[in-house]
């Protein structure tokens, strides 16, 4: 089966394992596309032992010839971003215009936008959402308001670009003092800073929804690379636990500038288990032994911010939702192998609410759900070395087989290891590529 463009999306709350996978599928790609989110992402990718973690640049950078783009629909930190290339640069990945595009009509995310939203959390206090801290929600807000915003093809005409700081800035100062009694920030310093951005980043700057949509016309490949995980979205996620972009497969059109037909393929990334970082309801968490074992063995401590991830078992019901709401065709599985040396594995299977069993998913009502979980038996051996299904223990085919079941789809590719040659291709998820 041939395969045309290709999306991938986490199906749970993040950390999935997409970096990996976008990374995989990306050697047969012509573009491969951010779409939503910014630099609260933290994608990793894992090349001969050497580990690159990924926040704006998209993970196909590691293979040559892929143009990568940086859609409308990101919020965009150039700081971030210049700090990312130079990083890559730095270590032999190659990264220039001729590579990475950067959207004109993306929004860039300004120093205020950062100190907006460490002040909000601290304002929330217990009731904070646990954000990233790099100024996702209050760019998303200004961008939604119209104004004050900046877009990335603001940055490189200098004298408005200043003009318009100062103007935003002494409106920011207003607010930060009036909500947090906080000092004023500094409009020229900020100005300075952005105008050399600005002059840094020109010559990858550009219409890239136009450059997308013919590159749809001349029947080039695309990746479309989801941040985040579809329980973080912010419509259909555990609302107001998210952030503030649509970050499933429904997100790719308006985040790309590109005609819904144009997603293609939907690949769903789960990992075996569950991780959350950040604050919101989290059914199967396991805040004992368990998720400690899981916290260690996959080594679940946040890419962007470092901070320890809340662990539990695999959600099924929440999987098959997301899996539903994006219409996924695939699924890729990963951290297969931090499973291994449990005596048996638990699945939640669905929801028990207010005496009955929850028919229909819905994430409104998660902090009330109480799990049905189905125990599934366990396996010892330490599975990383494994490449064909056949070389895993009977135990882990029957869990991987149960979650096709309850996801109803196939599982197209297995990750046993965080390197990008440690994973069991089945099916033509990979060569339909080709
Ligand atoms: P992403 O945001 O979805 O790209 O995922 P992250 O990079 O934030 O988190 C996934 C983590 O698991 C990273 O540290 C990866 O290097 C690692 N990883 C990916 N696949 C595997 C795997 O199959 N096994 C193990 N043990 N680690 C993996
Ligand atoms: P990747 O792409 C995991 C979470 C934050 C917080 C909530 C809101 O690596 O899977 P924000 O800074 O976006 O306003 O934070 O969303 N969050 C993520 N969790 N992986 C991510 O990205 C995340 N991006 C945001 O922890 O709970
Ligand atoms: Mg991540």
């Amino acid at each position: 089966m041939a395969l045309g463009n290709v999306t991938v999306v986490g199906l749970q709350w993040g950390d999935e394992g997409k970096g990996k996978v976008v990374d995989a599928l990306a050697a047969k790609c012509d573009y491969v596309v951010r779409y939503c989110g910014g630099a609260n992402a933290g994608h990793s990718v894992s090349i001969g032992g050497q580990k690159f973690a990924m926040h704006l640049i998209p993970c196909g950078v590691f293979n040559r010839g892929v143009v990568n783009v940086i859609g409308n629909g990101v919020v965009f930190d150039p700081a971030v971003a210049i700090q990312e290339i130079d990083g890559l640069l730095q270590r032999g990945v190659k990264v220039g215009p001729d590579s990475l595009r950067i959207s004109s009509a993306a929004h860039v995310v300004m120093p205020y936008h950062r100190r907006q939203d460490a002040l909000n959390e601290a304002m929330l206090g217990g009731g904070k959402i646990g954000t990233t801290a790099r100024g996702i929600g209050p760019c998303y807000a200004d961008k939604a308001a119209r104004w004050p915003a900046i877009r990335v093809g603001e940055l490189t005409d200098a004298e408005a670009l200043r003009e318009k700081i100062t103007r935003i800035v002494a409106i920011k100062n207003k607010l930060l003092a009036a909500l947090y009694g906080e000092g004023p920030m500094d409009a020229a310093a900020i100005a300075d800073e952005y105008v050399a951005y600005g002059r840094r980043l020109a010559p990858m700057i550009c219409n890239t929804a136009a450059l997308l949509r013919r590159a749809v016309a001349a029947g080039e490949k695309i990746l479309f690379e989801g941040g985040q995980g579809t329980m973080l979205d912010v419509d259909h996620g555990t609302y107001p636990f998210v952030t503030s972009s649509s970050v499933s497969a429904c997100g790719v059109a308006p985040g790309a500038g590109v005609p819904p037909s144009a997603v293609g393929h939907v690949v769903g990334v789960i990992k075996a288990y569950t991780s959350r970082v950040g604050a919101g309801p989290f059914p199967t968490e396991q805040d004992n032994d368990t998720g400690e074992y899981l916290r260690k063995r996959g080594n679940e401590y946040g890419t962007t911010t470092g901070r320890p991830r809340r662990c539990g078992w695999f959600d099924a019901f929440a999987v098959r939702y997301a899996a539903d709401l994006s219409g996924v065709s695939t699924l890729a599985l990963s951290l297969l192998d931090v499973l291994s040396g449990l005596e048996e594995v638990r699945v939640c299977t669905g929801y028990r609410l207010d005496g009955g069993k929850l028919a229909e998913y819905d994430p409104t009502v998660l902090a009330r759900a109480e799990c049905i979980y189905q125990t599934l038996p366990g396996w010892k051996d330490d599975i990383s070395a494994c490449r064909r299904m056949e070389d895993l223990p009977a135990a882990a085919r029957a869990y991987v087989a149960r979650l096709e079941e309850l996801v109803a789809r196939p599982v197209g590719f297995i990750s046993v290891s965080p390197e990008r040659t440690a994973s069991i291709l089945r099916g033509d998820l990979v060569e339909g590529l080709a």
